[in-house]
């Protein structure tokens, strides 16, 4: 980050106060406000940080407008078609391609730590038979903290690192067990020989009782959804894994934090509500109903899986999880599918719609992985786990990042009060 000769003047009743400006290496100039409270006493009102940043990263970067996204500088077309999601982990977290040795090295060590502690098993068990897999997820991950306890002083390097590998390499087993305790199937423990996609298919599809062979598109498929969700700057769920880390907590707690706000139908929670939202359309007739309800302005309906806080053009992981989304249904035979059949609809009657174009609506990167993930056998609980798992890299490496920032302090925003001023207490006969 260097900062600009040019600053900004903020004018207050009369006073000038001069705002320094930095320019990253790319996106927009930033404004550093951070002195600002002290030298003319005054706040910034931005909820939902429309205009803020939060940090410096060097890890990923988007540009909205031209719909590109960047990690360490790799468009992400480029990584989903030449890389593996094992590769883009380990671009993520350490910051270079890895040489083979290095790849090799790494995948080892993630390979090595995809069992759990099996007093976990109870833990599991615990739950509700009906529980959604994101509520033991959320549970299972925060409860590493209590089973991994040489992993988690975070002011040790060593530490930090073995966390991260572990939270890597464990995620598919907690997400695949999840889903295998809400259907009253036993656990599938992972096997080593398997790449990571294989054996999180395996871990949720095998059954004791016969053979289960990973079908390779599939697994490619898989792998695919992982690169593509594996990071995306500064979002909600992200931001709360550098907010409740922020305070100094163990890395467990912090990703369980994540997948907490992940969970959300405006976050990682919009596949399994797109889904459900082209279930409830059922057939291709009614989209013209729910189109004219989302764009009802007095009706809360949005189309799930469409629009994005930063991308206003086409969500770049939207393109190549289309083209797996082709791939995939042809395989399995399924382009006939009822569900299918109103997304293709719908995609097409919302791009024809001046509404959507106008306020640059596109389909992102959720309304497509739904389609995959139902096509491969998944149900709609497990969407938002599949997305957790993939999104684990995104928030160990910014997590990393920001614990190893000599400057790093606790998140504490400001706010703009509108309640009462100071009033005495009235006893409870007077009121
Ligand atoms: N359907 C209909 N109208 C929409 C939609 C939609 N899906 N999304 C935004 N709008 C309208 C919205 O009503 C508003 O209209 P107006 O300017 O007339 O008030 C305008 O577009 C801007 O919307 P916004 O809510 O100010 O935009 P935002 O940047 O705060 O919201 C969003 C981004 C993703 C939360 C939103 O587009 C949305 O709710 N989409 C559906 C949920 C979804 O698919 N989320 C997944 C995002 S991608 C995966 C991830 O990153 O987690």
């Amino acid at each position: 980050m260097s900062e600009n000769k040019r600053a900004a003047k903020l004018e207050i009743d009369g006073k000038t106060y001069d705002l320094p400006i930095f320019s990253p290496t790319a996106g927009p100039d930033v404004v550093d406000i951070r002195k600002l409270y002290g030298t003319a006493g005054v706040f910034t009102y931005d909820p939902g940080f429309t205009s803020t940043a939060s940090c410096d990263s060097t890890i990923t970067f988007i540009d909205g407008d031209k719909g590109e996204l960047l990690h360490r500088g790799y468009p992400i077309d480029q990584l989903a078609e030449k890389s593996h999601f094992l590769e883009v982990c380990y671009l993520l977290l350490y910051g270079e391609l890895p040489s083979p040795a290095e790849l090799e090295d790494f995948e080892s060590r993630v390979t090595n730590h995809t069992m759990l502690h099996e007093q976990m098993v109870y833990f599991f068990r615990g739950f509700r038979r009906d529980a959604h897999p994101m509520a033991i997820m959320v549970g299972v991950v925060g409860a590493m903290s209590a089973f991994y306890h040489d992993s988690t002083d975070i002011s040790d390097e060593w530490q930090r690192e073995v966390a991260s590998i572990r939270l890597i390499a464990k995620m598919p087993t907690i997400a695949a067990w999840a889903y295998k305790y809400s259907i009253g199937q036993p656990f599938v423990y992972p096997r080593n020989d398997l790449d990571y996609a294989s054996n999180f298919l395996r871990m949720c599809f095998a059954v004791p009782a016969e053979d289960y062979e990973v079908n390779p598109i599939l697994s490619r498929a898989m792998d695919r959804i992982f690169t593509l969700h594996a990071d995306h700057e500064q979002n909600a769920s992200t931001s709360t894994v550098r907010l409740a880390s922020s305070s100094g907590a163990n890395p467990f707690a912090c990703i369980a934090a994540g997948i907490a706000c992940l969970w959300g139908p405006a976050h990682g929670g919009a596949n399994q509500a797109c889904l459900e939202m082209l279930r409830e359309i059922g057939t291709p007739d009614r989209i013209p109903e729910f189109i004219a309800r989302a764009k009802d302005k007095d009706d809360p309906f949005r189309l799930m899986g469409f629009g994005h806080r930063v991308y206003k053009n086409f969500d770049p992981r939207a393109k190549v999880m289309k083209q797996s989304a082709d791939e995939v249904l042809e395989l399995l035979g399924v382009e006939n599918n009822p569900t299918l059949q109103v997304a293709k609809e719908l995609e097409k009657q919302a791009l024809a719609d001046d509404y959507f174009t106008d306020k640059k609506l596109f389909p992102n990167v959720d309304f497509y992985s739904g389609i995959i993930l139902e096509a491969m056998g998944f149900p709609t609980s497990m969407f938002t786990p599949v997305f957790a798992v993939s999104r684990t890299i995104g928030w160990i490496s910014q997590w990393k990042e920001m614990i190893s920032d000599p400057q790093m302090k606790i998140g504490r925003p400001r706010q703009l009060y509108q309640g009462e001023t100071l009033r005495d207490y009235v006893d409870i006969e007077k009121r």
